[in-house]
């Protein structure tokens, strides 16, 4: 990589003025929506600065303020406009693309067509890749799910090597991470300046070349067999290559725009799944009292219906620990980010206005710890959601939909994989994944705290939230298995 100081210095420079231009000339259409902190084009800037230290307070504090409203956060650049409320929630959820568009937030924050590439947000057909054929096919390929995680843990716990392709995996993994790293740096500048920035942070040509390499001739080979004998050829593979092909059309069937599309694939789901289970990992080892009935009922299950994802519907305490732990930790402040792109902007049914270009998004984090939705909401209980479902079973009051208590379920108070049209599509995949994970761990090992009793400190920036990367968490193998 060359230096790229001076760019980054015109570039920063071009950033501010453009910023206190924005700022100085800002759109009198928002002024309608309250702000949580100050006002003065100054003081909004130091508190642009702050916010990314302060965030959480103050998404918290407009929640406070307004729990059922919408109100705007000063960022360094602009206003962040955060909706909450059941009402307003799902009006966001359920506005159509060409209004808010989920890919023109995704875009604000991370910026996908330099770092990915264009094809992937103009033509997002994998999500419906992921939502259809990959959910349908969780059943079918459970056996094979069930086997990668068994590896994993061998490998990852290095008790030994299980032959996997670590090239490949590691790639998908470093692809991931660069993703982010340098999405989240390029989407700092403003959109004219990031084809210019982007060559100097972006290594995706790197982790596109190892994978190009790997699955480029299994690609290749698809498409061959599928020009000669047409789409549903003797023994063609169940796996995401083959659905992709499905739903791919004109340009997207060559070998690179396929490979991309797996590529980008697992970018969706890499981050979420693993930070998801690192904090469900912290979850147990700081309240080790769970580990025992979850560990009773996947024996209860595995041993009556083996490892199948029909015997996961029935484990409901591991299902519930991970929807309360999804729930107090969920990944980011905010959820639902969105653009304003409709040309004469959005009206919510109250009648507030945010003008087109403004990015809105919604209170998550605030919502799930609400005490007026749920009873102690701060705390960790693990089998709350098992209990509710229980409830609801013995009352069978059929307002009390039951379904509404599980992993996969989203709401306008439940908002880990967001709610309405952009819900997560691999949520299926994403629950059938960590449950059986989960599942295995519980089976298979004793885990404890580094500390007892003491949850390792989150890693907080700007509106994300991490689960601790360096500390450690004991695991050892069943003697008694
Ligand atoms: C615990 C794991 C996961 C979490 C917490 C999660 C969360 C989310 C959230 C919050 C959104 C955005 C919703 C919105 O803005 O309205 C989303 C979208 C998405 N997720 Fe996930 N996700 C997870 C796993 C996965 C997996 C495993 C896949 C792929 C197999 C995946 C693929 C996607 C895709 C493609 C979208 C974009 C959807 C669209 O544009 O309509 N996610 N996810
Ligand atoms: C902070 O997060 C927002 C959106 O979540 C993003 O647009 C902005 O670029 C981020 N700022 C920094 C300095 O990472
Ligand atoms: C992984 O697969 C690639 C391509 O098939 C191969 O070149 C490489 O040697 C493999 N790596 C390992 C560690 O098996
Ligand atoms: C992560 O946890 C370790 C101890 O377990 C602690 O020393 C470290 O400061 C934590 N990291 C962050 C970013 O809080």
């Amino acid at each position: 990589m060359s230096d790229p100081g001076f760019l980054v210095i015109y570039s920063a420079l071009a950033v501010l003025i453009f910023a206190t231009l924005r700022k100085a000339f800002r759109d009198p259409r928002l002024d309608a929506i309250p702000i949580v902190g100050s006002s003065g084009p100054l003081q909004s800037y130091w508190d642009g600065l702050k916010f990314l230290k302060n965030a959480p307070a103050l998404i918290q504090a407009g929640y406070d303020q307004y729990p059922e409203g919408i109100f705007r956060v000063p960022r360094l650049f602009d206003w962040l406009v955060v909706v909450s409320g059941p009402k307003f929630v799902k009006e966001v959820g359920g506005a159509p693309e060409n209004v808010l568009s989920f890919r023109g937030g995704v875009e604000g924050n991370l910026a996908i067509k330099q770092v990915i590439g264009r094809a992937i947000g103009e033509n997002p057909y994998h999500q419906i890749t992921i939502r259809t054929s990959l959910t349908r096919n969780l059943h079918a390929c459970f056996p094979e799910v069930r086997d990668e995680i068994a590896c994993a843990f061998e490998d990852v716990l290095q008790l030994r090597g299980s032959g996997r392709n670590q090239t490949y995996l590691r790639n998908n993994v470093q692809f991931a991470v660069d993703v982010v790293r340098s999405g989240r740096r390029i989407a700092l500048f403003p959109y004219f300046l990031r084809p210019l920035v982007a060559p100097f942070y972006s290594n995706k040509d790197k982790s596109f070349t190892v994978a190009m390499k790997i699955l480029g001739p299994v690609v290749q080979e698809r498409l061959a067999k599928e020009n000669e004998l047409g789409p549903n050829w003797p023994g063609k593979p169940n796996d995401l290559i083959s659905w992709l092909l499905e739903d791919a059309e004109g340009e997207e069937r060559t070998v690179p725009a396929l490979v991309l599309r797996v590529l980008a694939t697992n970018f969706a789901a890499i981050h979420t799944s693993s930070m998801g289970f690192t904090h469900a990992i912290f979850d147990l080892t700081t309240h080790p009292e769970y580990l025992l009935p979850m560990r009773e009922e996947a024996k209860r299950v595995v041993e009556k219906e083996g490892w199948t994802k029909a015997g996961l519907n029935s484990m409901v305490k591991i299902d519930s620990f991970l929807r309360e732990s999804q729930r107090l930790n969920n990944l980011g402040h905010i959820v639902m980010n969105r653009r304003v792109v409709a040309k004469d902007g959005f009206r919510f049914s109250d009648g507030t206005f945010v003008p087109r270009g403004s990015f809105l998004c919604v209170a998550a984090r605030p919502t799930h710890y609400d005490s007026s939705i749920h009873e102690n909401a701060a705390e960790f209980d693990g089998f709350r959601f098992a209990k509710e479902r229980a409830e609801h079973a013995a009352t069978r009051d059929p307002s009390q939909d039951i379904f509404t208590r599980q992993m996969i379920s989203t709401a306008p108070d439940h908002l880990s994989f967001g709610t309405g049209k952009h819900a997560c599509p691999g949520r299926f995949f994403a629950a059938t994944e960590l449950k059986a994970m989960l599942a295995h761990v519980v089976m298979n090992y004793d885990v404890a705290a580094e500390v007892e009793g003491v949850r390792p400190p989150d890693t907080c920036f700007n509106m994300s939230v991490t689960p601790n990367a360096t500390a450690k968490v004991r695991f050892r193998k069943r003697a008694d298995l």
